[in-house]
């Protein structure tokens, strides 16, 4: 395993003025607002702070409009961190720390789901995203109060905030960063879902597959009436994890998906004491499920390899060098780089 340096090597500025996130090869995000910022009004916190890994979820509405959202705001990761988390499981390493932000970082595998979403016209599949925004220092400021029940009035270390804790995760990597943050369609049905769905879930599920995207964190909390809410450990191909996985690694998180629904399925369906009889797991999840799927499709379902992300790049030979020789680094050179 490579020591990774705690480095205080700053990652990119995100652009000014803002553009479609990430600043990657393939799907992005656009911002909400042409300049990403909005007046913000902070209603109350949603889902469960101690449990949701990624994100602090918030009911909000913005420039004084009366429709309610959904406002993900994205903790901060090292690139370190990722690196050997979910980006642990490839065979070679990436080209610099930035290309790990782009990639594994949670607000940007988000962008990148909707962003293929919108190209594909296909946002029915998940709540809807409708862009990003970054909070202003002040935005921050006052959302840390409200979260860590601050009441005096110096001005919040963003570092530090409130009580000595980090509450966003920040390290010197991340001081010149904003928040960053995407609006959702605030879901309020209280089902995640019902047995008559789970045809449509697994049917929407093999859909996003096809679509390039593997999921990879199918939980009962990540459902509202049967649409999935929460991308933020997607893999949307081109992806290098999906590249450069090493063949054990990638069996295994192909059966994520598959293997994930058909668990949330039983688990919920026993929490809610559901009369089994009544409910039908379609032998073709469950073979998907097991890695026993036939046909064209390979054991685990729609391969999200398969999906033709070529056809929205307009320099083919830029995108197709970028992939073969910027992506990932040469060995040599990152013998050097890391180790240094
Ligand atoms: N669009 C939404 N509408 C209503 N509640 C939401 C929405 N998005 C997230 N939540 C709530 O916030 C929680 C955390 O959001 P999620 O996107 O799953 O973040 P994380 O990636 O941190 O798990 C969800 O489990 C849900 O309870
Ligand atoms: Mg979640």
């Amino acid at each position: 395993m490579v020591d990774y340096p705690d480095s205080a090597d700053l990652l990119e500025p995100l652009p000014d003025p803002p553009e479609p996130l990430p600043l990657v090869i393939g799907p992005k995000l656009a911002p909400f607002t042409p300049m990403a910022h909005a007046d913000i009004e902070f209603i109350k916190e949603l889902g469960n702070p101690e449990q949701d890994l990624d994100s602090r979820v918030w009911e909000v509405k913005i420039d004084g409009a009366e429709t309610h959202y959904a406002l993900k705001i994205f903790y901060f990761n090292h690139y370190g961190y990722l690196s050997q988390s979910s980006g642990g499981y490839m065979s070679r390493r990436l080209a610099s720390r930035q290309r790990y932000i782009d990639f594994f970082d949670p607000f940007n595998c988000e962008c990148r789901v909707y962003g293929r979403l919108k190209q594909e016209e296909r946002e029915d599949l998940a709540v809807r995203a409708h862009g990003y925004l970054l909070l202003t220092p002040e935005q921050e400021d006052e959302l840390c109060r409200m979260i860590e029940g601050i009441d005096y009035d110096e001005p919040v270390d963003p570092d530090k905030n409130g009580n000595g804790t980090n509450t966003w995760g920040r390290w010197e990597q991340h001081h010149h960063l904003p928040l960053r943050a995407i609006v959702k369609d605030l879901a309020t049905h209280p089902d995640p879902f019902k047995p008559a769905q789970i045809t449509d879930m697994w049917k929407d599920l093999e859909e996003l597959h096809g679509l390039g995207i593997l999921v990879r964190d199918i939980t009962v909390f990540n459902y509202y009436n049967a649409k999935l809410i929460d991308f933020s450990r997607a893999w949307t191909w081109p992806h290098p994890s999906l590249d450069a996985i090493t063949s054990y690694h990638l069996k295994d998180q192909l059966q994520r998906d598959p293997g994930g629904l058909e668990d949330v399925i039983v688990e919920w369906g026993i929490d809610m004491r559901w009369n089994w009889d009544e409910v039908e797991i379609s032998q073709d999840l469950q073979d998907c499920a097991s890695g026993k799927g036939e046909g064209e499709r390979g054991p685990f379902g729609v391969d999200p390899r398969l999906y033709d992300w070529r056809k929205w790049e307009e320099d083919l030979v830029a995108a197709d060098e970028f992939m073969e020789h910027e992506l990932y680094a040469e060995v040599e050179e990152a013998e050097d780089e890391w180790q240094s």
